[in-house]
């Protein structure tokens, strides 16, 4: 069984701790000291008030379901202190001199970064990307307008250009951009619409390269608690979770 510290006790990390998907975790850490007792008492895992004493615990992994601010922060020492790193805030990776740095300590101290499929699907196939490069790349997000706290009344573009400008703009609704562009080896083409007409997030991808075309639509049920944040998400972690151990590995 995969044990694990849980960095973050929002909306997703209130998934992973109320599954019964068979995951240990050891140790609870939130920047809101009441987040981590609240998940403690539901699953009994001890809350940390300082992350020094949360990331020396005996488990072999962080899950970090927190922010940009909370990789930006912790993920160094994560890997510092010989432990792999889940990233599903994934648009901290979007600075490259952050990601090669992050990526030669995770080399040397022999610990892996894993970027799960989060709200997006089709990371597997779209890293053939890395193989035979893509020439198109396309991220269309719909949601609605209130999701970014926008009042908006008819379908309207707000945001056309690169992955790694977006989220700037738009850090905390943005991974799945910087996810599909690190999984396809190139900076995608993302286009971000609000849409009072829809109550789902929505993420369409386009990619053609050598290898023909691939097309994805994903129509995700907004969390309740958190609309900017997808069901998929968490469960996505979790998927992950059960199958790190597994001696058959499907979909890599
Ligand atoms: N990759 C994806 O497809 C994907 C999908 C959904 C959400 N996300 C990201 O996952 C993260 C968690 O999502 P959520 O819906 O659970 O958010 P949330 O706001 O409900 O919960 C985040 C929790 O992390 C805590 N936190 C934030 N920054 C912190 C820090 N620096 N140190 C310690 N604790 C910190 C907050 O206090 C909060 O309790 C967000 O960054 C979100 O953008 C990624």
């Amino acid at each position: 069984m995969v044990s694990i510290g849980l960095l973050g006790c929002g909306n997703i990390g209130r998934v992973i701790a109320g599954s019964d998907a068979g995951i240990d975790i050891r140790a609870l850490f939130d920047r809101i000291p009441e987040k981590a007792h609240e998940l403690s008492r539901q699953s009994g895992a001890p809350a940390f008030a300082e992350f020094s004493s949360f990331i020396r615990e005996d488990y072999n992994l962080v899950v970090e379901a927190a922010s940009v601010e909370a990789v930006q922060e912790y993920a160094e020492e994560v890997l510092r202190c010989g432990k792999d790193l889940v990233v599903l805030s994934a648009g901290a990776l979007a600075d490259p001199d952050f990601r090669r740095q992050l990526i030669e300590t995770a080399r040397a101290q022999k610990r892996r970064i894993y970027v799960p499929s989060g709200a997006i699907a089709g990371l597997d196939s779209l890293k053939v990307g890395q193989i035979v490069g893509m020439d198109t790349l396309i991220l269309r997000t719909t949601k609605n307008p209130a999701s970014l706290n926008l009042k908006i009344k008819e379908r309207k573009l707000i945001f056309q250009g690169k992955a790694h400008d977006c989220i700037r703009e738009f850090p905390r609704n943005i991974n799945v951009a910087v996810a599909l562009s690190l999984a396809a080896g190139r900076d995608a083409d993302v286009e971000i619409w609000v849409d009072p007409a829809t109550d789902r997030n929505i993420h369409e991808v386009y990619a053609r390269g050598r290898f023909g075309e691939i097309t994805i639509k994903v129509s995700n049920v907004p969390s309740p608690d958190n609309p900017a944040t997808s069901y998929l998400a968490a469960l996505s972690i979790l998927a992950l979770l059960k199958n790190m151990e597994s001696p058959l590995v499907i979909g890599t």
